[in-house]
Parts: structure tokens; sequence; C-alpha cells
């Protein structure tokens, strides 16, 4: 498909990148303030194509930071890891930052590793600004996943009968399992769950996506624990079918911005089979908190909201 113009009043061109998620935005420059126009037409493109791609932005963490506030306050870094020394609002995504997690083996399926940020929390952030800093030449790729063409995919009775569920997210870890790390101690001293609708309508569009988070979603309420397992795994297989995907090839300089409310993502294993370093920064952006097509919000079962970066410096 080719670029087109994305609004009458930005100067900027997007360039879809699949069928139904990701569009590369080219001709703006996020190292300097935007214009109100901008800011107005990147939030357009974002509601419409879930995940932006910008290339050659080579930001400090200072423009890092200053572009992801014209979208929104800016949450802490991450609420169990924290955050880069001297920047609070800045996530360290290193590429050995998990690399020791739990002793065993751990059950690989097909939808291993896709999550969308931060869902046990009872208000995950709403968007997701990363920026790339050193790229292996080949490997690292990230793919991100359409949850609102999942939920229109599913057939009209499965619809109505998600429609009304809710569902336990957890930040803990894996049953059974001992850590061996910090990684695994600082999951074990911060527990976060929350119960959060299975299909959560967009606060914005008022559209409907499954949410389900396949990394943190680890049970439906009300049900029996096999009837659990057998929708969950249906849901997870079908939200990260290839169709509603899109998959990004990185270079130093690229940013990626992410609506967590209709979006998963999967971060890359293969880079660990490369000797090839990877290095990227990640913001996010406080969330509300979800609302299901009955109108039920989500509650917390365990730990604290994520709150806005500035307002933890001064508490
Ligand atoms: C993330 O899950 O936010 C990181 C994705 C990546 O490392 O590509």
């Amino acid at each position: 498909m080719s670029a087109a113009r994305i609004t009458e009043e930005a100067e900027f061109q997007v360039s879809p990148l699949s069928a139904h998620i990701g569009a590369e935005i080219s001709g703006v420059d996020l190292t300097r303030p935007l214009e109100q126009k901008e800011v107005r037409a990147i939030r357009a493109a974002l509601l419409k194509w879930r995940v932006l791609f910008f290339r050659e932005q080579f930001m400090s963490h200072e423009q890092h930071v200053a572009f992801s506030a014209q979208f929104g306050e800016l949450t802490v870094g991450h609420p169990v890891f924290g955050h880069v020394e001297g920047h609070p609002q800045i996530y360290s995504i290193s590429k050995f930052r998990r690399a020791t997690r739990f002793e065993g083996q751990p059950l690989l399926r097909p939808w291993t590793g896709w999550h969308t940020d931060v869902t046990a929390a009872v208000n995950p952030p709403f968007a997701s600004i990363l920026r790339g800093v050193t790229i292996p030449p080949y490997g690292g790729d990230t793919q991100w996943t359409n949850l609102v063409i999942a939920y229109e995919k599913l057939s009209e009775p499965l619809r109505k009968f998600v429609d009304g569920l809710r569902g336990v997210h957890r930040f803990a870890p894996p049953q059974g399992a001992k850590g061996t790390d910090a990684f695994a101690s600082a999951v074990e001293q911060h527990t976060l769950v929350s119960e959060h609708p299975i299909v959560r309508v967009h606060p914005e569009t008022g559209e409907r996506a499954l949410y389900v988070s396949p990394g943190f979603l680890k049970q439906i309420v009300g049900l029996a624990p096999r009837e659990s397992q057998v929708l969950l795994e249906l849901l997870w297989e079908h939200v990260t079918r290839p169709e509603f995907t899109v998959r990004f090839k990185w270079e130093a300089g690229s940013v990626a911005f992410w609506d967590n409310r209709t979006t998963a993502h999967l971060a890359p294993t293969d880079i660990f089979d490369l000797d090839f370093d990877r290095q990227l920064y990640r913001t996010t952006l406080v969330g509300d908190v979800p609302v299901g097509p009955d109108g039920r919000t989500s509650v917390s079962l365990e730990g604290s909201p994520m709150g806005a970066a500035a307002a933890i410096a001064l508490n």
C-alpha cells in the first residue's frame, strides 16, 4: 500500500504495514516539541493502527520522556523492576534482563511470551513507547497483535459468551517455581493481581477488545479450572493468529508507540541464540481502569495501582 497523508493538518506520512495493525510514520522529528496538530494526528493514527513505528529518532532519555509526556502522564519505569538510575520514567529492556528466570524446564506453547504491559495492575499503562539503541544486525524483531480484530473475528455466540466474563491477571512466579535470581525475587516481593473484564471497551473509540494478555491472565472467574484452561487456550491461540499481527525489524533510532488497550506483543527470544547485544528503553503512560461491555470496572485484588512517576517521586 502506498503512503498517504494521515490528516489534512499534519504534514507527515503513514505507511500501513499489514491489513489490521501497524503503520510506519515518516516526516516527523520526535526529538523536538511537537505542534498540537502533530500530537492530534499521531493520536488519531495510534487509535487506527494500534502500533506506530518511527525511524531515525536518535533520542536521549530526556527527549524520550519529553516526547512521551506530550501524550499523557508517565508511570515509573516499571512497578516491579524499577527504572534506569537517575531516570525514574525509563525502563531498561536489555538482552539479559530476564536470562535466568526460574529453575526447571519452561512449558512453551505458541502463545508463550505474548502479553500486554502490566495487566496485573488494576490500571495498566494505556500506551508504551519503546526506543531502540543497540540493535542486532539480524534477529530481535518484536511482534504485535490487534485485540479488536481478534474480538470481531470470533463467532457471534462466542463473542456473546466472552462479553460477560472476567479474568484474573497475576504477576507472580509460575506455580511451584523457585526463584533463582534478582528477577525472580523482585516478582516474589511485588505480587500484583487484578480482575479485568475479558472484553474491554476502549474508552476513546468504544471498540471491544479481547483483553486476554497471555502472560498475565491465569484464570476465568466462575469457570471450573479445566473449563477456564481450555477456554483460555482457545482465546490465546486465537489472538495470536498471524493475520492479526505485525512484525517489526528494529534499527538504532527506531521507536515503537503502541496502545496497550487494544494490543498484545511478543518480545523476541531468538536473540539468545545469537551473540549480538540488544538494548532498548521504554516509557509507559498512566492508564485508566478497564471497563467491560456490562459497565463493570476492573478491581485490584493485590498490589497498588500504577501511579505517575512524578507523584511517586513526591511521596
Ligand atoms: C516489551 O515487552 O515491552 C519489550 C519488547 C521487546 O523487547 O522487543
